[in-house]
């Protein structure tokens, strides 16, 4: 007679192996229908199908950020890397029919793996051969692939133009796919808005297969694909966008202050003037602890990281008029030009523009990041408490970016877009933990640090609903459980990134998804 424990481990140990034997099933049932798939639209599978069997499918697995990296039983089935739209209708058609969920990868820098992590069985459909772009210097457009990356965007506009450019994100490998349908705030920001204010048409595949552009999917799925995300939407394809004109020459500077050299009242101070000073002008602050130089102990570095659309001559005024405590100096500031200017601010000056091409992800490093929307000035004693969060962490592994709005972002109205945080906003925080070393204790200890700081914020920043930043993406927010999402469910964080837009998206996906086929733990949810 068998004992109950035994009987019981007889039973998991046989539903795993139908577990494990019916997801090999589907497996090479998805391949089967693709291969046919393909085979009626002349692609070749070879270099388009990735098995977990393939020398290849652990590299295309790399992911940005460590703490995301699927486990083996979260793997995906197979990752398709698409030359031609029509494999992504066959990978669209086969896991519709196969009950498979699709997970779609520009750049892969989702703050919490969305496009390349799911609980349930999934391919991940990767962008990344889907990326030419083409620019027409006469209409000022481009037409921009969605698995191009920043980098190679500005890269390729460098090439054309010394005064045309493009107002998105600092970090090169970001993707275009996920940044623009999200958002995309960057350095020009406060002069050109976002990336997604910017876009004038757009390619997607929608849940049933079919190409569509902005005329013939219609203005108001058009309106959510620009800002509140293209993942609970379809697959786009491609972006075109206006283009912006930059001046041949820009100035920059990074300057920083210590506690020791005023740096409290001096980000005090900037919170009066960020978002209200001339619209050419973004001053961005990087917040961080760190070892001081001089006395060798713990301090706080408060960094202004600025770009001006003109030259230095001009700038000294403005900065004299709007922020002399700076005491800023002509020596602080570079010319150079727009392009020059990208890679200074994504930490890479001096080296050759081709470093912008550079895809590759940086492995071995662990983060978690948050969001907030500040509305009122923090008073000094708030900043002081954040001063002791950052230095309970070692030096420069935590950092708070205060990231100034105002200037055009204010001419927009909550609802012309999907992204809500319009005028009103001072600045944005975006608070981000880096760590090197694996283990669940470490992993926990960092994630409750953010967690508290995230908590500790709570009384300084926006209310009602406490606004946060879609490509900021942070499932402690929230998240859909399963394939059944609900609308009260999703609400919790929908409102949150999207404030009032959030019931606007939900009517546009009831229409364009009905069954729920593009879904995540945080998709905009149809109503049933
Ligand atoms: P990824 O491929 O992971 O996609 C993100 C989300 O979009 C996923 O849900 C995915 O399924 C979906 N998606 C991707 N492609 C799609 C497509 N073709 N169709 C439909 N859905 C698609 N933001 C910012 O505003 N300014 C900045 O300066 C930066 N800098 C920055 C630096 C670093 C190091 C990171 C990790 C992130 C940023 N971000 C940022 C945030 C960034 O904008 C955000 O993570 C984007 O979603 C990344 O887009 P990817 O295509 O790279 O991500």
């Amino acid at each position: 007679m068998e004992s109950p424990r035994m009987i019981i481990l007889l039973i998991l140990t046989t539903l795993l192996a139908l577990c494990a034997c019916s997801s090999a099933q589907k497996n090479s049932d998805f391949l089967e229908c693709l291969t046919i798939q393909f085979q009626s639209s002349n692609s070749a599978p070879d270099g388009v199908i990735y098995t977990p069997r393939n020398a290849s499918y652990a590299s295309l697995l790399l992911a940005q950020n460590q703490r995301l990296v699927p486990t083996s039983s979260e793997r995906p089935e197979l990752i398709i890397t698409p030359f031609h739209e029509s494999e992504i209708q066959a990978a669209v058609y086969c896991s519709r029919k196969l009950g498979m969920q699709i997970r779609v990868r520009s750049g892969g820098h989702d703050y919490e793996g969305l496009s390349y992590n799911s609980e349930n069985p999934f391919v991940i459909v990767d962008m990344r051969n889907i990326r030419s772009i083409s620019i027409d210097i006469d209409e000022k457009t481009a037409w921009v692939q969605v698995g191009a990356t920043l980098g190679q965007l500005y890269h390729t506009l460098a090439r054309k133009s010394k005064t045309l450019a493009f107002t998105a994100g600092v970090c090169p490998p970001v993707g275009v796919g996920g940044h623009f349908s999200g958002g995309g705030y960057g350095m020009m920001s406060r002069k050109h808005a976002l990336a997604s204010d910017n876009i004038i048409d757009a390619k997607l595949i929608n849940a049933n297969g079919q190409v569509l552009d902005r005329k013939s999917m219609g203005e108001e799925l058009f309106w959510a694909i620009r800002g509140g995300g293209g993942t609970s939407f379809g697959i786009v394809l491609a972006f075109k966008v206006k283009l912006v004109i930059v001046p041949e020459i820009v100035t920059v500077f990074n300057v920083s202050r210590t506690l020791e050299q005023n740096a409290t009242q001096l980000v005090h101070r900037w919170q009066y003037i960020a978002d209200k000073v001339d619209e050419n002008l973004l001053l961005r602050l990087f917040l961080s602890s760190i070892r001081s130089p001089i006395h060798g102990n713990r301090t706080i570095q408060a960094s202004f990281t600025t770009l001006f659309l003109g030259r230095v001559h001009e700038l000294l005024p403005i900065m004299q008029d709007s922020f002399p405590e700076l005491g800023l100096v002509e020596q602080d500031c570079i010319e150079m030009s727009w392009i020059e200017s990208t890679l200074f601010f994504a930490g890479l000056r001096n080296e050759s523009l081709d470093v912008l091409l550079i895809r590759t992800p940086q492995t071995g490093i662990y983060f978690k990041g948050k969001s907030d929307y500040v509305r009122r000035p923090i008073p000094i004693q708030g900043l002081r408490g954040i001063w002791r969060f950052l230095n309970e962490e070692v030096e420069n592994t935590a950092q708070l970016q205060f990231s100034p709005y105002g200037g055009v972002l204010n001419t927009f109205s909550e609802s012309e877009t999907p992204f809500p945080h319009r005028s009103g906003n001072i600045f944005m925080i975006h608070y981000g933990i880096f760590w090197t070393r694996g283990g669940n204790a470490e992993s926990e200890r960092h994630i409750n640090w953010i967690r508290r700081l995230y908590s500790y914020m709570g009384r300084y920043v926006s209310r009602s609903p406490r606004a946060a930043y879609f490509n900021y993406r942070d499932l402690d927010l929230g998240r859909n459980a399963g394939r059944n999402t609900s609308y009260e469910q999703a609400s919790v964080w929908g409102f949150r990134y999207f404030k009032n837009n959030f019931n606007r998206l939900v009517r546009v996906k009831s229409m364009v998804d009905p069954s729920n086929f593009f879904r995540n733990e945080q998709s905009i949810p149809p109503l049933s």
